[in-house]
C-alpha cells in the first residue's frame, strides 16, 4: 500500500510536535506540507516551533512549512501559553548542552510564499481523492480555504479533526475543548461544508494518556535525541497537569488524530449529526451531538463521522514505539 498523503494543519503546542513526530516516524503517511495556525500560540510562534521540529526530525524530503491565520476568523485569539509554556513547547531554553549552549537553536527553516489556506487549496486541487487534511488547531486555515476554494476542496480524501467533546465536559470551559472553542465560526463553516469529516475529540482523545514513568522508562530505554526531546517539552507540562488535575500525565489529543490515519482499526466511529454553538454564553465553541434515542429518519442526517471508542493501549504502545524509530 502507498502511504498516505497528509496534511498537518498545526498550531504547536506540546502536543501537536508529538504529533507531528508520530506522522514523521510513520511509513504509512507521507507529510505533503504542515500548515499553521494560531491557536495555543499566535502564528509566527507556531511557524517558528514547528521549523524547530523539522530541523530537529530532519525528514527527507522536507514538507514546506506555511503560515496562516493570525486569529479566529470574527473573535479575538485567545492562547494557551499557561498549558504549554511561553513558547509553546514547554520552554525549551532552560535546556544547555554541557558547553553551555542551547540544546534547541532557534531554527534556519524558510517558510513558504503562500498562505496556508492556498497551499491546502492547491495541493488537494491538485491530487484529487489523494489527500487526508489532519487539522489539530483551530479550524481558521481549513475554513478559508472552503470559503476561497470550494471546487479544490471538494477533492479532499478526508479531513481528520481533533475536537470537540460529545458525551464528556470539555476541557476550557465546562462544555467546550480549545480547538473549536478557540474559532466555532470556522468549525461551523467546516462542520457544515459537506466535506468528509474524521471527529477526534475529548472522549476519546483524553483516554490515551502519555504519563511521567512511561516518557522516563523509554528514555532510559532508548536515549536518542528524539526521546530526549519529548521529555525535556513534557516535563513542564507535568507540573501543570499535577496543579490543574493532581495527575502526572498529559493526554495525547493530536497524537490521537496522526494515529488513527496511520491505523484506522484504533477507534470506533458513529455517524451523528453535530452542530457547533457560536453565541456568546456559557455553551459558547460546544459542539452539540444529536444523540437523541429516537429513529435515525427524524434526525438531521449526519454530517461527521465521531470516534467513539479508542484501543487506548495499542495506541500508546504504537506511539512509544514510533518515537524511539527516528534518529539519534
Ligand atoms: C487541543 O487543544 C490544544 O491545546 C492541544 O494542542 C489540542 O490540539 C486539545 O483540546
Ligand atoms: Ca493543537
Amino acid at each position: 500500500m502507498p502511504p498516505t498523503r497528509v496534511i498537518i494543519d498545526t498550531d504547536p503546542g506540546i502536543d501537536d510536535t508529538l504529533a507531528l513526530i508520530l506522522a514523521f516516524a510513520s511509513p504509512e503517511l507521507k507529510v505533503e506540507a504542515i500548515t499553521t495556525v494560531a491557536g495555543n500560540v499566535p502564528v509566527a510562534q507556531a511557524a517558528r516551533n514547528v521549523c524547530l521540529l523539522l530541523e530537529l526530525v530532519d525528514p527527507h524530503p522536507r514538507p514546506p512549512v506555511a503560515i496562516g491565520a493570525a486569529h479566529p476568523l470574527t473573535r479575538p485569539l485567545r492562547t494557551a501559553e499557561g498549558y504549554h509554556g511561553e513558547d509553546g513547547l514547554g520552554e525549551l531554553s532552560r535546556f544547555r548542552t554541557e558547553a553551555g549552549v542551547l540544546r534547541y537553536p532557534e531554527p534556519q527553516q524558510r517558510l513558504a510564499s503562500q498562505s496556508a489556506p492556498a497551499l491546502i487549496a492547491e495541493i488537494i486541487g491538485g491530487a484529487p481523492g489523494e489527500i487526508v487534511v489532519i487539522c489539530i488547531g483551530p479550524l481558521t486555515n481549513l475554513a478559508m480555504a472552503i470559503q476561497a476554494a470550494p471546487t479544490q476542496m471538494a477533492k479532499v480524501k478526508e479531513i481528520v479533526i481533533m475536537g470537540g467533546a460529545i458525551h464528556v465536559p470539555g476541557n476550557v470551559t465546562p462544555g467546550a475543548e480549545f480547538n473549536l472553542y478557540t474559532d466555532p465560526d470556522a468549525a461551523r463553516l467546516v462542520f457544515t461544508s459537506g466535506l468528509p469529516i474524521t471527529l477526534v475529540p475529548l472522549d476519546v482523545t483524553e483516554r490515551v494518556m502519555l504519563t511521567v514513568e512511561l516518557i522516563d522508562a523509554v528514555v532510559r530505554h532508548i536515549g536518542n535525541r528524539m526521546t530526549r526531546f519529548v521529555r525535556d517539552t513534557t516535563e513542564r507540562l507535568f507540573g501543570v497537569e499535577h496543579g490543574r488535575m493532581g495527575r502526572t500525565a498529559t493526554p495525547l489529543h493530536d497524537p490521537l488524530a496522526v494515529g488513527v490515519v496511520i491505523d484506522p482499526s484504533l477507534v470506533t466511529r458513529r455517524p451523528f449529526h453535530v452542530e457547533m454553538e457560536t453565541g456568546d454564553g456559557p455553551a459558547q465553541g460546544m459542539t452539540i451531538a444529536d444523540r437523541r434515542q429516537i429513529r435515525e429518519e427524524w434526525k438531521r442526517p449526519p454530517n461527521l463521522q465521531v470516534c467513539t471508542e479508542v484501543d487506548a493501549g495499542r495506541f500508546i504502545a504504537l506511539f512509544l514505539e514510533r518515537i524511539c524509530r527516528l534518529p539519534v
